[in-house]
């Protein structure tokens, strides 16, 4: 049975519950920045465009977040992503310290978007589990579609490094 909202309004859950929303929305919104400097870098075709992918998935999964705090009555604020600041600055490292046109390049910049896509799908995991606890059945299933489309965008990163560009880098 589904429990009134009002019982949960004020409990500790329902605050760390709204932090970690505005966290990964501050972290989606980053990526609108993050993700086109990677696929500027990469020479790899298909990469450049499981990139261009994820950053089309990125524009719907910041709609959906706010679309969330629409149902809660919470205005969509974020807060600042200090890991996707830093997996920034390791892309930047990975760019400034490879030979462009590269394999080796191209893997490296994997390494940063698989970090990114982890973030990600640890982040809606627990959001998902938490609005499941906190009975939010519509927003649960919002984060259960975002989660498993970062699933699905690491699945083809993962390909990707196994299948061509990990064995084109061993020979550069
Ligand atoms: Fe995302």
């Amino acid at each position: 049975m589904k429990k009134e909202m009002s019982e949960h309004s004020d409990s500790q859950l329902d605050v760390l519950f709204l932090n970690e929303l505005r966290e990964i929305y501050g972290a989606e919104k980053q990526q609108l920045i993050v993700l086109p400097l990677l696929k500027k870098a990469a020479s790899s075709l298909k990469l450049r465009n499981v990139l261009a992918s994820h950053l089309d998935d990125t524009s719907e999964h910041i709609r959906r977040l706010e679309t969330i705090f629409g149902l809660l009555n919470q205005p969509a604020e974020i807060r600042e992503p200090e890991t996707i600041f830093g997996i920034t600055r390791e892309a930047e490292q990975v760019i400034a310290t490879t030979v462009q046109d590269t394999a080796t390049r191209d893997a490296g910049l994997i390494v940063a978007a698989q970090k990114l896509e982890h973030y990600e799908i640890t982040s809606y995991g627990s959001l998902a589990t938490h609005a499941r606890t906190l009975e939010h059945d519509e927003i649960e299933e919002l984060l259960e579609l975002s989660l498993y489309e970062e699933k699905e965008s690491d699945d083809l990163l993962t390909a990707l490094a196994e299948n061509y560009i990990n064995t084109e880098a061993s020979r550069e």
